[in-house]
């Protein structure tokens, strides 16, 4: 019976060598997937978070948990309709440990998905879609942003503070568009303002004309908006242009004018916005990251960067804690939940959803700055709706 014989032959060397390829795993590179858009209205958001990322990297000695580290990149176009096929390519084709990504509330959803059924650890480093951290929410799934109900929530208090009590909304038609009009409405209603008409275009148009001529018309005491990158540029611009500027104050998420102020010009000057990042925070800890951000990649930070860096911080803090042995799954992610992330930001933790808890910054637009302009919401939290964790 030779070949049975060399049958259990190769199996015995098979089984020996688990052993060996497991100590070289331990030992090797450890394998970061990032799903970003690279292409398309969010490219620069995209590029800026994997340099923030990569920084931290690189201030860690190009390391983490004492393993270096091995980047694959995925163009995620920002198109849902290609996100499982994009998330499946990181996980069983390049075998990546953890997933970095994304931008987009709809791709964002079959990352979580993938993740989950896959059981691979993902860190999302900005899509604020809701059920990441709601009825999504899992043990293998964090966020180093926000949910897209945080800034919009702060602006609704902004806005009742103000006095407005007729408000339009404007925004792209998916779930970060509409999540972002949905936070602000619940403050702003909460303190008795009513939303007159929620305005739409489908993702990513930027055929602002008609709805402009609406609010027009309708004469709102403000408008509440979420678009974000190239988008974000042409509906400031627009704006603008239309003479809205002068008659109706438009207030947003502070997407509207981060990382975009550069092109939108005077356009932008004098908006308000909430985030939870802005300039001149003038903190050691976010002047040290800006510097060191402006000095590698020749550009000025922005809140995607922060965003991008603190993935790595949390990661760094799960792979120290296992020393960079991945299999201790359980303890690797103990570590990240119970991190204090000391971000360029402010420093934070982790809900028990995994999404940052943290503070909200009222920002006005003067130069090509979000000058920070006081806390919106102090240490404002997630309700975390449908999440079972
Ligand atoms: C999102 O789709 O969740 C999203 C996209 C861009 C942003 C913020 C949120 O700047």
């Amino acid at each position: 019976m030779p070949r049975l014989s060399s049958l259990a032959f190769a199996t015995a060397l098979a089984l020996a060598a688990v052993p060996l390829a497991a100590q070289a795993q331990a030992a090797g590179k450890v394998k970061v997937g990032f799903m970003l858009p690279y292409t398309g209205t969010f490219a620069a958001l995209g590029v800026a978070i994997e340099n923030g990322f990569r920084l931290h990297v690189e201030e860690q000695g190009g390391k983490l948990g004492g393993r270096e580290v091995e980047f694959v990149k995925v163009d995620d176009e920002s198109d849902p309709a290609k996100a499982t096929d994009n998330v499946n390519k990181l996980i069983k084709r390049d075998n990546v440990d953890v997933l970095v990504g994304t931008v987009h509330s709809g791709v964002v959803m079959a990352m979580a998905k993938a993740a989950k059924d896959n059981n691979t650890l993902l860190i999302v480093p900005n899509a604020g879609a809701g059920a990441v951290t709601g009825p999504m929410c899992g043990p293998n799934i964090f966020r180093s942003s926000f949910s897209n109900w945080q800034p919009a929530y702060a602006m609704g208090e902004v806005a009742v503070k103000k006095g407005y009590k007729k408000a339009m909304t404007i925004t792209w038609k998916y779930a970060a568009g509409d999540e972002s009009v949905a936070g602000f409405k619940e403050a702003f209603e909460k303190g008795g303002g009513s939303v007159m008409k929620e305005l739409n275009l489908p993702f990513p148009g930027v055929e602002f004309q008609a709805l402009l001529t609406e609010i027009a018309a309708a004469k709102p005491d403000v408008v509440y908006t979420f678009f974000a990158g190239g988008g974000a540029v042409k509906f400031v611009k627009d704006y603008a242009a239309a003479g809205l500027n002068k008659t109706v104050p438009l207030v947003g998420a502070g997407f509207l004018t981060d990382g975009t102020l550069e092109a939108q010009g005077d356009a932008a000057q004098g908006l308000l916005t909430t985030l939870h990042y802005a300039d001149g925070l003038n903190t050691p800890r976010d002047n040290a990251f800006r510097l060191a951000y402006a000095k590698t990649f020749k550009l000025q930070p922005d809140v995607y960067a922060v965003q991008g860096y603190d993935a790595a911080q949390m990661l760094a803090a799960g792979m120290s804690a296992v020393k960079g042995d991945t299999s201790k799954r359980d303890a690797l992610v103990a570590a990240m939940e119970k991190a204090r992330i000391d971000s360029p930001r402010g420093a934070f933790t982790l809900s028990k959803a995994h999404n940052p808890v943290q503070d909200i910054y009222l920002r006005k637009v003067e130069g090509k700055e979000n000058k920070v302009a006081g806390v919106a919401a102090k240490a404002l939290s997630d309700p975390a709706r449908g999440c079972k964790l």
